[in-house]
């Protein structure tokens, strides 16, 4: 008998390929997100067996073995098929269910999903009612308007036991459905009641189109203040993403990660339609594999509380293994991205998206992500890096802003970091001068040794190339699309061999991060790379502008050649009558 494709599916998302190989295989992490080890099914020395956890597949360069977790356990444990499943199964502490018991199932996940889209109807239907009342004032208090509502379903429970429990028996559905969809409890006396009460209901949408579940937030101060649906034959909070069915269609090429459904609908009504979140619960590894279906790119937009802060560092631990380029948002003056919006304006927010790359304070959390700050080691390891990464920023004020920060998180005084500040920029500029000095002996060099830019020599098409390059590393992936551009086509010659550098990486499925690309740069190279960092990028439009800009760089090669052309006629008349000089 057949196992069934819905267990299968199930079995592959609880087995994560890095673990199982890692009973096996000793992994480390290199480069990107790859993970390499010696290969288990050829003799060799030197690693070439790679597993990617965000393909959840391996692969071997040297003997070319590859697959997913299961073909790794039939291969290794030299096991057929079947038995491969049956011992990850066990491993994972499921039971490989026969075909009958699945079509018995399948049928039961049909009623409920049918259940779940009548109920979201009810509720939806019920904003034009009487019992809505309290939640369509609501919906005005938070400013949501008719159009999101009617995108999201949103809809109101009423503050009744019974009226949802009494409406699908009408519809005919059992009180065991009710209880098994979570839409109704069993009380003391036996009877069953409506779970969601007083509340505006999110309904959970699948990235199938299917009603999965329901979130309800409190009409008013009750307790709790968000009620989830609990797993269901249908429905699995940690694996799904609240709004990732309208995310994934958004043409912005990231995901904004949020913590709170609001936050969610008022993101999408200012037109930040990538946005989502997790539901009711701290962010988990199969969330962000979920994510890394849709998108390279995710933007953390947590609330800007301690909570928040310490939040997204967690998530960062498991979007970044996932595959994931990961950026954190910086609200300052409002506590989350709903309230955020209400204050400042959507025009605001884009801002914050366009600057959340290198964020100074995001790095220095990097940084202090990195070292066990409860022992002296780690907090002088951390001190030392950071005033090293602040000793590189040319502003002043965020110099000393952050000095003051870093104080703080090493639990030492300012003072103390100004001191090694004041240190770690004197050791630049050494290093600078004797760079000065080296190069000053070589006389090939276009580049003013002492000019605090590269300098360019078509200013326009330079631009035009840093534009290139600043989407690139914002989003790799986008190398498909620059229409056969070469290194020669770039008239920087710096700027065109970064270029080269993020397009062979980059095809190579090799990690593209500022850290790496500039790790061969000279520091005055690497200094003009992350000032071209610095500017905005607008990832909803990527392709267009890539597109222009590709445009722009020929328009000047163009123009050049043709005034060469102009150029040589001009001077084959002058010749002709003589006038030549
Ligand atoms: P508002 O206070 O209405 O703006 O809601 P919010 O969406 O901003 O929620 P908040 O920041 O308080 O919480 C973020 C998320 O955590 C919510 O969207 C819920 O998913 C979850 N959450 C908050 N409170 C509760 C609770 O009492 N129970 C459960 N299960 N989840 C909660
Ligand atoms: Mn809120």
């Amino acid at each position: 008998m057949a196992i069934p494709d819905s267990f299968i599916e199930e079995l592959v998302s609880r087995c994560d390929i890095v673990d199982v190989v890692s009973d096996y295989v000793q992994l480390t992490k290199r480069s990107g997100s790859n993970q390499f080890g010696l290969c288990p099914f050829h003799s060799e020395k030197t690693p070439s067996f790679s597993v990617s956890p965000d393909k959840q597949i391996y692969h071997c360069f040297g003997c070319g073995k590859g697959g997913g977790v299961i073909s790794f356990i039939m291969e290794i444990e030299n096991l057929p098929f079947r038995d491969a499943v049956a011992f990850l199964a066990r491993r994972a502490g499921m039971e490989v269910p026969d075909e009958d018991g699945d079509k018995e199932l399948a049928g039961r996940r049909a009623r409920l999903l049918e259940l779940n889209k009548s109920a979201a109807r009810w509720f939806y239907d019920n904003l034009s009612r009487p019992e809505g009342e309290k939640a369509v004032s609501y919906i005005q208090k938070r400013r949501l308007t008719k159009r999101t509502v009617t995108n999201f379903g949103l809809g109101a429970a009423p503050d009744d036991w019974y009226a949802l429990v009494n409406e699908m028996r009408r519809r005919g559905f059992s009180d065991q459905e009710l209880l098994d969809a979570g839409l109704a409890k069993r009380g003391k006396n036996g009877g069953v009641y409506d779970v969601f009460r007083n509340r505006l209901i999110f309904p959970v949408i699948d990235v199938r189109g299917s009603v999965i579940g329901f979130s309800g937030r409190i009409l008013d101060d009750g307790e709790p203040k968000y009620l989830n649906t609990p797993d269901t034959p249908v429905f699995s909070k940690s694996r799904n993403l609240f709004a990732l069915n309208l995310a994934k269609r958004s043409k912005r090429g990231m995901l904004i990660l949020a913590e709170g459904n609001v936050d969610v609908v008022m993101l999408h009504q200012a037109g930040f339609d990538c946005a989502v979140a997790s539901l009711g619960t701290s962010l988990t590894a199969e969330q962000a594999r979920l994510m890394s279906r849709y998108t390279k790119n995710v933007v953390i937009a947590y609330d800007s509380d301690a909570a928040g802060v310490k939040a997204a560092q967690r998530a960062i631990g498991l979007l970044e293994p996932a595959g994931l380029q990961v950026r954190v948002l910086r609200m300052e003056g409002a506590k989350d991205p709903d309230e955020f919006i209400k204050a400042k304006g959507p025009d605001a927010f884009e801002l914050l998206l366009e600057r959340s790359a290198n964020h100074v304070e995001y790095r220095i959390l990097a940084v202090k992500a990195k070292y066990d700050m409860d022992t002296d080691d780690g907090r002088l390891g951390f001190l030392k890096e950071a005033t090293e990464l602040l000793a590189e920023n040319p502003n002043a004020v965020e110099r000393e802003i952050y000095a003051k920060r870093v104080a703080e998180y090493a639990g030492v005084s300012a003072e103390a970091v100004q001191s090694e500040l004041r240190g770690a920029m004197r050791k630049n500029s050494a290093t600078e001068r004797k760079k000065r000095e080296r190069q000053a002996m070589r006389p090939e060099l276009t580049v003013q040794p002492a000019a605090k830019n590269i300098r360019y020599e078509n200013v326009a098409s330079a631009a035009a190339e840093e534009g290139i390059v600043r989407l690139l590393m914002a989003d790799p992936e986008l190398v498909r699309y620059t229409e056969g551009l070469k290194r020669e086509d770039f008239t920087s010659g710096f700027l065109g061999g970064i270029y080269e550098r993020v397009v062979s990486r980059a095809t190579e499925h090799r990690e593209v991060t500022p850290a790496v690309i500039s790790a061969t740069l000279s520091p005055e190279e690497a200094s003009q790379l992350t000032r071209i960092l610095q500017g905005p990028v607008n990832m909803g439009n990527a392709r267009e502008a890539l597109s222009d800009y590709i445009d722009k760089i020929k328009t000047e090669a163009v123009k050049k050649s043709g005034r060469r052309d102009l150029l040589a006629v001009r001077d084959k008349y002058q010749k002709k009558k003589g006038l030549g000089g």
